[in-house]
């Protein structure tokens, strides 16, 4: 029995005009016919689980309340930030929240906007990592690396432990490229899926350790804050004063308690419009297509129309995305740049 908690307060500009400040990637039908958010807890069903929490930004408290009830998904708590502070600080909320009644259950913390084809072998890596998790153990799931991506955390295994699981000899977060090519070379390295396993009271033994500041800005936070119905909420000023710090820098680069469990089940976390031609159905040009569109001539792009025709001629490896609104068209090869678009407009207005 372990508690999910949910991480869900990314902004996800990669995916811009489709994924909004008001409305992020993790809320969306970007893959199937249910949001990101729905597909992260439905990928748990079968498994013997507390009731979630979903931590993420106050403003998407009604999207989220309205996205689990679809779900049938009744009992969960929202705890809410008022501003991001990123992931470390968002995991002490929920493990603080989750120690309240004196208990101390196995968390699982996984990002609500990662795309899984397997969910069996998800869950069969979850059931290794809880084993292990008990043991006092901060579990990680390992992606085998395909590429230097300089965008992702690389652990180096260590020496086997039970059920498939190795201890972690060493934990980089976004190694340059020449680093991540030599991770690569070596094969002895993971990619950091950024999902997590541990005891509340590790985890929260861990911050003290490393970053009591940041603990103790999360403790006086929750401690001031207040719960109406399924909301939890913290005291805004004292949150705010929270230093800004991700998990893998925090806690992950620093323990000597972690643990891997290699998964192998499909795991693409959704970065940008080229990861999403990469998991979409593909027609024998290659082409992942959506709405109303035609492909002539046309070759390894992903053409996205919401109200428009959207046709294309003699092109290859394009982003073409039409809403309401926006239209993008980008190069399949600086689909990381997108957010630069984002920036500009935030800096325009
Ligand atoms: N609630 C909340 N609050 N959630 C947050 C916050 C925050 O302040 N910041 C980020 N998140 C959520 C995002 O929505 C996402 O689901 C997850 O936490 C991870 O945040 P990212 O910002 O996407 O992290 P990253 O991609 O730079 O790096 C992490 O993920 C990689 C794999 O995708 C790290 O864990 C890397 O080591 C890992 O390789
Ligand atoms: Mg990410």
């Amino acid at each position: 029995m372990f508690l999910p908690i949910i991480m869900a307060g990314g902004t996800g500009s990669r995916l811009w005009p489709l994924s909004r400040q008001l409305n992020p990637k993790q809320f969306l039908k970007l893959c199937g016919d249910s949001t990101l958010l729905q597909q992260t807890l439905s990928r748990l069903d079968g498994l013997e689980i507390a009731a979630p929490a979903i931590i993420c930004n106050e403003a998407h408290r009604f999207m989220v309340a309205e996205q689990l009830r679809q779900l049938s998904v009744i009992d969960a708590s929202i705890l809410l930030e008022p501003v991001g502070r990123n992931t470390a600080p968002a995991i002490a909320l929920a493990a603080l929240n989750a120690t309240l009644n004196g208990e101390d259950p196995v968390l699982l913390v996984l990002a609500a906007d990662h795309f899984i084809a397997d969910d069996k072998a998800f869950q069969e890596a979850v059931q290794a990592a809880e084993v292990l998790a008990s043991k006092n153990k901060l579990v990680t799931f390992g992606i085998v690396p395909t590429h230097a991506e300089t965008g992702y955390g690389y652990i180096q295994r260590g020496a086997s432990l039970l059920r498939q699981g190795f201890d972690v000899a060493r934990f980089v977060e976004k190694p340059d490229s020449g680093t991540a090519q030599s991770y690569l070379d070596s094969g002895d390295y993971y990619w950091n899926s950024g999902m997590f396993m541990f005891k509340a009271s590790v985890y929260l033994e861990a911050l003290r350790e490393f970053r009591p500041d940041i603990l103790n800005a999360c403790t006086r936070a929750f401690e001031g804050g207040s719960q109406d119905m399924n909301f939890v909420r913290v005291d805004d000023a004292t949150f705010a004063e929270c230093p800004e710090e991700s998990i893998d820098y925090a806690v992950m680069e620093k323990t000597s308690d972690a643990a891997v469990i290699p998964l192998d089940a499909g795991w693409n976390d959704i970065g940008s419009w080229s990861a999403l031609w990469e998991i979409g159905k593909k027609d024998s040009e290659g082409n992942v297509c959506k709405g109303d569109s035609l492909a002539i001539n046309t070759r390894n792009s992903l053409i996205h129309a919401e109200h428009k025709l959207v046709a294309t001629v003699g092109v290859e490896d394009l982003i073409v995305v039409e809403t309401k609104d926006a239209v993008l068209v980008a190069h399949k090869d600086s689909v990381q740049d997108v957010k630069k678009i984002v920036e500009a407009i935030k800096n325009d207005g």
